[in-house]
């Protein structure tokens, strides 16, 4: 059954939990989506784990495009929510509304994602109101990694805690059908997540919330630039790719690979007058 928006205000309401993960091409994406994966994030972590940047600010509309549009062509079942990169949103609210579009229209996405809290409220109620559903993304907001000082661990004193509540009932005002908590303490994670009618997608805010996201070369063993503590580590693909690809290169070395089965046949009277 496709995942909608209601699919995810039906799974908060029954207590069901909801399942995410990034993807960024269309093989990854049908692998996702047939394992029964709720919802596929094309994540501006593709910054990342696809582009090799160090962070997600260099990431543009136009890599957003280009990936969610492979994604949307691989997910017949699960949720598209494609990010909004840096500075797409944060400008204006003509500037949100006009790129959330481009996201859906030409990234064929069937929603997005944006980071902060009642500082871009307004941006979601009108993104909201042309037609397009918003997941808002709250605690270690990524794209303000200059503005934090690292990925450090957000909501931690009062004050902070208190914000981060006032924040997700903001967005939740304004119209985000679910919002993200990314590194927040599982603790303040439970409270925002009793005090929505939305669900909330932990990343690193332990198990309360009501469904999960990862970035998927993560939980696979496939990025080892860094690895945050909140990562479970599903499979080690990446050791698996590695021994692959060295198999590979002693084939083709030692004459191996290709073998007879590779190979296209042609008739022996076609050779024989090429002599
Ligand atoms: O870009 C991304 O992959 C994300 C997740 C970490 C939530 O925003």
């Amino acid at each position: 059954m496709k995942n909608t928006v209601l699919t995810f205000q039906q799974a908060k309401e029954k207590g069901e939990k909801l399942s995410m993960l990034t993807a960024y091409d269309y093989s990854t994406a049908k692998l996702v989506d047939e394992a029964g994966i709720n919802s596929i994030l094309v994540g501006d972590s593709l910054g990342n784990v696809i582009l090799g940047y160090e962070d997600t600010i260099s990431v543009t509309m136009e890599d957003m495009i280009h990936h969610s549009a492979a994604v949307a062509r691989g997910a017949k079942e699960a949720l598209v929510v494609c990010d909004m990169p840096f500075m797409s949103y944060q400008t204006s609210v003509y500037d949100g509304v006009v790129n959330a579009g481009r996201l859906m229209k030409e990234g064929r996405a069937g929603a997005v994602k944006l980071e902060g809290g009642q500082e871009v409220a307004p941006q979601i109620k009108a993104i909201v109101s042309a037609g397009i559903p918003v997941c808002a993304h709250l605690g270690l907001t990524p794209q303000s990694i200059n503005v934090f000082g690292g990925h450090k661990v957000q909501g931690k004193t009062e004050a902070a805690a208190k914000k981060l509540i006032e924040d997700a009932k903001a967005v939740e005002e304004a119209g985000a059908f679910a919002v993200v908590l990314e590194c927040v303490p599982a603790k303040l994670a439970q409270l925002v997540t009793q005090s929505l009618h939305i669900p909330t997608i932990g990343i690193g805010a332990g198990n309360v919330c009501d469904g999960q996201v990862l970035v998927y070369q993560d939980m696979l063993g496939m990025f080892s630039d860094f690895t945050p503590k909140f990562v479970r580590r599903f499979a080690d693909i990446g050791s698996v790719m590695k021994e692959a690809f060295a198999a590979y290169d002693r084939a083709v070395k030692d004459g191996s690979f290709p073998g007879k089965e590779h190979e296209y046949a042609i008739s022996d009277d076609v050779i024989e007058k090429l002599y």
